[in-house]
């Protein structure tokens, strides 16, 4: 049976954990240079309409580990530059007999579109403000190698709350897996109905990140954002900026992380990025062991199989 991955929050307790422990046990098979099962017969689109480093390169890795082979889509080479829209493409991209679909698009809800009119899996690779599951996937895989569980855990995401899909997949995985999260920014950067959401708002940082476990950083997501939402970067990391100064208001050996692309010197600063208590390049590094479990996954694979 294939699933698939549009987003965290309609994933129950029992399909968080097997994913994840899916990754943890790919990872340690890459590690060792150990074999992971195989793919070969499924060739997977991937369709990046918005910009990407780190999902579209750790996507493919994740593929060429598993030994898919990807058929890579270009927007702007596409006949969508003729008009052709989203669904018809998503049509042609079906009966050109691809198997599944890793989709990015500014659109929250593409995906879920995708999804009606192809016949495989579709995984999303970051909607708009929604989701962006794999993202999340990859943030608890590390957090679990650091602080071992999850459960009980203080986690403070930081920031433009409002314009983040990974501030979304994040609190939905996290509040799922027993941590309590602190939405923690200025009022305009807040999303309206922010009391749907699974965590409590700040707006001061002092009160927002006291005694934290986990700090996650997020851009600020100017491309969503409408003009004057923000008098400057500068006021803004002058009230926001996680650094060496505001770090001893969280707990001690609390996780500093951030999902990339880091705008240095206003969400975080050079000497945290690069210091101990960050975690940036080893979520980096995880993105692969989730991507790969969620292929394996989306195609039917379980935990069963992968530990025979
Ligand atoms: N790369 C992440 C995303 O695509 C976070 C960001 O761009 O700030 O959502
Ligand atoms: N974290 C993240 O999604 O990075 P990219 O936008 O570079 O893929």
């Amino acid at each position: 049976m294939s699933n698939n991955l549009l987003g965290i929050r309609e994933l129950d307790l029992d399909q968080i954990e097997t994913l994840l422990a899916i990754a943890a046990d790919f990872k340690v098979r890459i590690i060792e240079g150990r074999p992971v099962p195989k793919i070969t017969d499924k060739v997977v689109g991937m369709l990046f309409f918005e910009d990407s480093t780190r999902t579209r390169v750790s996507f493919e890795q994740a593929a060429h580990y598993l030994g898919l082979k990807t058929a890579n889509f270009a927007a702007g080479a596409s006949s969508m530059s003729k008009g052709e829209t989203l669904k018809d493409t998503i049509l042609t991209l079906r009966y050109e007999r691809l198997d599944g679909l890793v989709i990015r698009h500014r659109m929250s809800g593409a995906p879920n579109l995708a999804a009606r009119f192809f016949a495989g899996p579709v995984l999303n690779a970051g909607d708009g403000m929604h989701e962006h599951p794999t993202q999340a996937l990859g943030d608890a895989l590390t957090i679990l190698e650091r602080k071992e569980k999850i459960e009980g855990l203080k986690v403070a995401i930081v920031g433009d709350v409002e314009h983040s899909r990974v501030a979304r997949s994040n609190a939905w995985l996290l509040s799922k897996l027993g941590a309590s999260v602190n939405f923690v920014g200025p009022r305009t950067l807040m999303p309206p109905n922010s009391s749907l959401l699974p965590g409590r708002v700040y707006h001061d940082l002092e009160a927002g990140i006291e005694g934290a476990d986990v700090i996650i950083c997020l851009r600020l997501q100017r491309e969503r954002m409408a003009e004057g939402l923000l008098s400057s970067s500068g006021e803004y990391a002058a009230m926001y900026q996680i650094n060496q100064r505001n770090l001893a208001w969280a707990a001690p050996e609390c996780l500093v992380m951030h999902p990339g692309p880091i705008n240095r010197g206003i969400e975080v600063d050079d000497f945290t990025a690069d210091g101990e208590q960050s975690a940036i390049t080893a979520q980096i590094e995880n993105g692969i062991f989730v991507r790969m479990a969620s292929l394996y996954w989306v195609f039917g694979g379980t935990v069963a199989e992968v530990m025979a």
